[in-house]
C-alpha cells in the first residue's frame, strides 16, 4: 500500500488541528444573544474528542480525490452532530455521565436546561456551516447527515438502547441498536467525504459505504469494551459506566473475547471492501485499525 504507517500519528495530529481551526472559528469574535448558552456548546465541542467522525471525512475525502479545503465543512459538521449526541447521550434522562473527554459534563459544568439546548443548537449549527459552504453536492450531504442523525440514524438507535436497558438481547439485536446510535454517523462520515470527492454517482461509494458499516459498528464494539477493560483517567469517562447501568454490550452477550473477535472480524471487513480504491484507500485502511486498536 501506498503510506507509510509510522506517519499516521503525525498526518491525525495534522487532520485533528485542521478541524479544531475551523470548529473554534464558529466561536470566535461574536456578539452573543445567549453567552450562556454558547459556552455550553463550546464546552461540549471544544477541548477534547478523537475528532475520530472529521479524520474520516478527510481521509475517504481525499481517496476519491478532495482538496482538504473542500472537505472542511463536512469534518466540521459532523464533529457538531456528534458533540451533541454525546452531550445529549450523557444528560440524566439518558446515560446519566458526569465525565467526559476528562471534564464535566455539559450539564455538570453548566445545568440540565443548558445542555438540552446545547445540543440542539450544536445540530442546527451543523446544518448552517454545511449550507454556507454551497458545494455542487450539498443536497446529497445535507440528506446524508441529517439521515444518519435522526429517526433512522443516531437518535433511532439511542431511543432502542434505552428502551433495552435490563434486557438480554440476541446479537443480531443489539448490532441493529449500535449500527444506528453510532455506525449511522461513522457511516455518514466516509459517506461525506466520498461525496465532496465524486459525487453520488460515483461506484467506489459503495465501496466506501461498506467499509463505513463495518468500521462503524466495530467501533461501538471497541467502545463497549473499553467501558470494561479501560480505566477513567485514560477514557476520560467514567469506566465500568455500561454494566453499571445494565446496558446489553458485546463484552456483555459474547464475552471479552467473543466481543474482540467479532471487532476483529468487522475490521477484515472494512479492509477488504476498500480493494476498489487501490493505493488511495491505504489512508482509510491504517485509520480503520487505528480505531479498532484504540484504548481511548
Ligand atoms: C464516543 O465516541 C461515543 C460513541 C459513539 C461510542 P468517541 O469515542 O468518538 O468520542 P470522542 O469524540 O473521541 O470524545
Ligand atoms: C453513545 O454510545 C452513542 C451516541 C450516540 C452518543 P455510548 O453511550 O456507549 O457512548 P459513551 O460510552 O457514553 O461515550
Ligand atoms: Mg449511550
Ligand atoms: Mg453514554
Ligand atoms: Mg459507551
Amino acid at each position: 500500500m501506498g503510506s507509510n504507517v509510522a506517519e499516521l500519528p503525525l498526518r491525525l495530529d495534522a487532520d485533528r488541528a485542521r478541524v479544531n481551526v475551523v470548529l473554534a472559528a464558529l466561536f470566535d469574535d461574536r456578539s452573543m444573544v445567549a453567552p450562556r448558552l454558547e459556552a455550553a456548546m463550546a464546552h461540549g465541542v471544544l477541548g477534547g474528542g478523537k475528532r475520530l467522525r472529521a479524520l474520516l471525512v478527510y481521509a475517504a475525502g481525499r481517496a476519491m480525490g478532495a482538496e482538504d479545503d473542500e472537505l472542511d465543512p463536512g469534518a466540521a459538521a459532523i464533529e457538531l452532530i456528534h458533540a451533541y449526541s454525546l452531550v445529549h447521550d450523557d444528560l440524566p434522562a439518558m446515560d446519566d455521565d458526569d465525565l467526559r473527554r476528562g471534564q464535566p459534563t455539559v450539564h455538570r459544568a453548566f445545568d440540565e436546561a443548558s445542555a438540552i439546548l446545547a445540543g440542539d443548537a450544536l445540530q442546527t449549527l451543523a446544518f448552517e456551516l454545511l449550507a454556507d459552504a454551497a458545494h455542487p453536492h450539498l443536497a446529497a450531504m445535507v440528506r446524508t447527515l441529517a439521515g444518519a442523525s435522526g429517526r433512522e440514524g443516531m437518535a433511532a438507535g439511542q431511543a432502542l438502547d434505552l428502551q433495552t436497558v435490563g434486557d438480554r438481547l440476541d446479537v443480531e439485536t443489539l448490532a441493529n441498536v449500535h449500527r444506528h446510535k453510532t455506525g449511522a454517523l461513522i457511516r455518514a462520515a466516509v459517506r461525506l467525504g466520498g461525496l465532496v470527492g465524486a459525487g453520488e454517482s460515483d461506484p467506489r461509494l459503495m465501496a466506501l459505504d461498506d467499509y463505513g458499516a463495518a468500521i462503524g459498528l466495530a467501533f461501538q464494539i471497541q467502545d463497549d469494551i473499553l467501558d470494561v477493560v479501560g480505566d477513567t483517567l485514560t477514557l476520560g469517562k467514567i469506566s465500568g459506566a455500561d454494566a453499571a447501568r445494565d446496558k446489553p454490550t458485546y463484552p456483555s452477550l459474547l464475552g471479552l473475547d467473543g466481543a474482540r473477535a467479532k471487532a476483529q472480524g468487522l475490521l477484515e471487513q472494512a479492509l477488504d471492501a476498500l480493494a476498489p480504491l487501490g493505493d488511495a484507500g491505504a489512508p482509510l485502511e491504517e485509520l480503520a485499525c487505528y480505531m479498532i486498536e484504540r484504548d481511548y
